[in-house]
């Protein structure tokens, strides 16, 4: 072990993980970071951190000197019915891994820092600014959750405004959220690099996500229908076909006969705007969203009409 001579690589590496929870703090630290010329990568998480948040957080520490990671259950994305008050709070296991992973600083506030007030009662104001995404927070996610963009927008504006860092980091695995996000960077010009990161999945295939820990092993074991419904139609894009309404058919069969698999959409869309296709004619996105008792999945998979097969 080198003791004397101590690379910026070394100081990186050495560097403790710091954890604040008030906007103030978060400046200071930044403001130091900044200062010593680091360039700030910004992973926004709801915690319960899984390798799927670990990839987002080992990219942003591969390109960007200083990793901040907000950790905040945000009410104003859940609606009443949603699990906000169940939702996983695992903060230990969180900090062990944002310093395994390799963030620097952790920035975990309450609903009172972030909103003004420490809870508000379902319907209620909870803030007087919001940020709004009109359209594509409209459709899919957004019908079946309404006001759930509006609050991931309002939020992640929020942090983009207290973090101002160089490049954020969100996962593909929420496609619509992702593209949410880059509509509202265009258009309200917010200086900030957005890096959509590939879906991290177990072995079998199931994409990784803080709620699969509600499933019961019975559910758990079918619901890795979603990835196998998205590989067959990804396979028959590979072989040729092209008819989106048949391959959605097929996808909506395998999830109807699949036990407990409550189908909420299976769909291809293009992947700009995610309206609904008829032919695929270059790029689609996949979308599927199932409900195994309380516990609602998401997923998809990118497919083109350029598909070769292997
Ligand atoms: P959360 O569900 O904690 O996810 C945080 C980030 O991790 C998101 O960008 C999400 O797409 C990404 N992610 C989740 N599972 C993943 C997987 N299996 N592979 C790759 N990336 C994955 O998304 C949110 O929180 C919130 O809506 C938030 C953006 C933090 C705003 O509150």
């Amino acid at each position: 072990m080198r003791l004397t001579t101590s690379t910026k690589h070394d100081y990186d590496m050495i560097m403790p993980l710091q954890t604040v929870s008030t906007v103030h703090e978060l400046r200071r630290a930044i403001a130091s970071a900044r200062h010593g010329g680091k360039t700030l990568g910004f992973v926004p998480t709801m915690g319960a951190l899984h390798e799927g948040h670990g990839s987002l957080i080992r990219r942003a520490a591969s390109e960007c000197s200083f990793v901040i990671v907000s950790i905040f259950v945000n009410p104003l994305q859940f609606r009443p019915s949603e699990d906000f008050a169940r939702y996983p709070r695992t903060r230990e296991h969180d900090q062990a891994l944002c310093a395994q992973f390799g963030a620097q600083l952790i920035f975990a506030p309450t609903v009172e820092e972030m909103y003004g007030h420490a809870s508000f009662a379902a319907g209620e104001m909870a803030t007087s600014t919001y940020v709004e995404v009109p359209g594509i927070s409209d459709i899919l996610e957004g019908l079946s959750r309404p006001g759930h963009f509006r609050g991931v927008s309002t939020v992640v504006a929020k942090l983009f405004h207290q973090v101002q860092p160089d490049k954020a980091y969100f996962g593909q695995k929420d496609a619509q959220q992702l593209a949410v996000i880059r509509q509202m960077v265009r258009d309200l010009h917010i200086p900030v690099v957005i890096v959509g990161c590939p879906t991290l999945r177990e072995e079998d295939g199931l994409a990784m996500s803080s709620r699969n820990r509600y499933l019961t092993p019975e559910q758990r074991s079918h619901s890795t229908v979603l990835y196998h419904a998205l590989n067959e139609v990804k396979e028959r894009v590979q072989d040729g076909e092209r008819d989106a309404e048949f391959l959605r058919v097929i996808m909506q069969g395998m999830l109807d006969d699949t036990p407990g698999c409550v189908r909420d959409y299976a769909l291809l869309v293009d992947s700009t705007t995610f309206k609904p296709l008829q032919r695929i004619e270059g790029d689609a996105l996949v979308l599927i969203a199932a409900r195994f008792g309380n516990t609602r999945l998401i997923d998809n998979m990118h497919v083109t009409s350029e598909m070769k097969q292997a």
